[in-house]
Order: structure tokens, then C-alpha cells, then sequence
């Protein structure tokens, strides 16, 4: 069975500030994107990596793809993304070609995730976890409340989940490909990730432990941790 890879990198990064869409955001001189990319790739299991770009910058990406050194194993296909991320993995997912009956979706904004976790990912795939998820305890306790109309009014609690229970949820998410496909083609929801689509499909998803590194760049102290973490495993 071989695993492809597909890596949504069409968000603006809004929440990153003013600058060029985060996927294209350097850590260490080198695009996020790129990272990612090879993040990936250095799993031997990866034979094909789809790429989904900014609309708007699907040259600039496959010059860069072009212009850094990839493992020879490894196919790369780059398609333009959508409005959402769920529309740019669906847009990833229709370039897929036959043959791949295992796939990740990866965020373009976990540049850092270590291979052995892209590597158990895909084992419980592989040993029949239709869906499967890296995920890591919380450290803050988490309270549900009733949002405030206005940002920044106080807003009344409803409810405390026992923190023992709840999980992080990082990327890859690995898929059986059929099911990916089907929830993909049936879930019209809005949902973060694309093990929620799956669960709505009533499948069971598994959580395999995730890794403090495959943390998602979303805020600006986010890109601090991101090049303090390449410095160190540099040195
Ligand atoms: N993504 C995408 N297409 C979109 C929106 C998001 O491919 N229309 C991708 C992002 O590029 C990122 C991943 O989905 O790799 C996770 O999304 P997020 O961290 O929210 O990134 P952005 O949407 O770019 O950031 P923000 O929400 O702050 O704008
Ligand atoms: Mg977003």
C-alpha cells in the first residue's frame, strides 16, 4: 500500500500579521512550506507529496519546490487552494491520483512535526485504523462558555470538561483514503479538522500520541518557538 501526503498551505495567516501567506513565512532563512515538505518526506513510507498553494502564488511555490533539494523517492504534485481549509484539502484530494490507498493531510503550518510521529501515523493506518489522529494532553484546564456578543465583555461558564479526558489535536491526521474521500463528499459541516468529518461519517478515529514540536504556527510568539526549535537541533 503507498501513502501520499497532502499538505494544505493556501491560508493567508491572518493571525500571523501583515507579511507574505504564512506557508511562504521563513524559519532559519527557509520557507515553513518547505519544512513541512520535508517533515513529510523524510518518512520512507511518503511517495507522493500534493502541495495545495495560495491561489495567487502557485509560481513563487513551484519555483521554491523546485529550488530545494527533496528526496529522490518522493512525487510532488502542486494544485491552487480554496476559500477554506477544507476546500483546499478537497481541492488536494481530487489531484490524487490512483494508487494511493493511505492518506495524511498535514498543515503547511506544523513545519516542525518529527518524522516518528509522521511514521506512527501511518503505522495504525496501516494496521487498520480507518482514521488517526496525533494528539497530546492539555496543559491549561479548558472551560466551555457562552460567547460574549461583544469582544471583551466577561463571559459566563457552563462548563468544565475534566482535563484528563481532552486531547490537542496536531497534524498528520492518516486516513484510510476511501473514508477521507466519503467524508469529504458528505460532511458539509464546518469542521477544523478532517478527522471531525470523519467522525461525523460515525467511523471511530484513534488517538496516537502526537509531539510537543508538531505544534501549529498560528500567533507571532508561535515563529519565537519555531526558531528556538531549529536552533537547538542545529546545534
Ligand atoms: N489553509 C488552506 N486553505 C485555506 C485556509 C487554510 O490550505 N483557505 C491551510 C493553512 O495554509 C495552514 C492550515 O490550513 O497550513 C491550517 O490553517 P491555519 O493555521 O488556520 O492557517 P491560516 O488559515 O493561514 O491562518 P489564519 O487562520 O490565522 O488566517
Ligand atoms: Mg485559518
Amino acid at each position: 500500500t503507498r501513502t501520499a501526503a497532502v499538505i494544505p498551505a493556501a491560508g493567508r495567516g491572518v493571525r500571523l500579521g501583515p507579511g507574505a501567506p504564512k506557508a511562504l513565512r521563513t524559519l532559519g532563512g527557509t520557507p515553513m512550506l518547505i519544512h513541512a515538505v520535508r517533515a513529510l518526506a523524510a518518512s520512507r513510507a511518503v511517495s507522493l507529496v500534493v502541495v495545495v498553494a495560495p491561489p495567487d502564488g502557485t509560481a513563487e511555490v513551484k519555483s521554491l519546490l523546485d529550488a530545494h533539494a527533496l528526496p529522490e523517492r518522493t512525487d510532488f504534485l502542486l494544485v491552487p487552494g480554496g476559500e477554506s481549509r477544507q476546500e483546499s484539502v478537497r481541492l488536494g484530494l481530487d489531484a490524487l491520483p490512483p494508487g494511493y490507498d493511505i492518506v495524511l493531510v498535514h498543515d503547511a503550518a506544523r513545519p516542525l512535526v518529527p518524522v516518528d510521529t509522521v511514521d506512527a501515523v501511518i503505522e495504525a493506518v496501516r494496521e487498520g485504523a480507518p482514521a488517526v489522529v496525533p494528539a497530546l494532553p492539555l496543559a491549561d484546564t479548558v472551560k466551555e462558555v457562552e460567547p460574549a456578543a461583544t469582544q471583551g465583555e466577561p463571559e459566563p461558564v457552563l462548563a468544565t470538561p475534566e482535563r484528563a479526558r481532552l486531547r490537542a489535536v496536531q497534524t498528520p491526521q492518516g486516513f484510510d483514503r476511501a473514508t477521507l474521500i466519503r467524508a469529504h463528499e458528505t460532511v458539509t459541516d464546518d469542521v477544523t479538522d478532517d478527522a471531525g468529518m470523519v467522525e461525523q461519517l460515525g467511523v471511530t478515529v484513534v488517538v496516537v500520541p502526537g509531539h510537543e514540536e508538531a505544534f501549529k504556527v498560528t500567533r507571532p510568539l508561535d515563529l519565537v518557538l519555531a526558531e528556538a526549535v531549529l536552533a537547538r537541533r542545529r546545534l
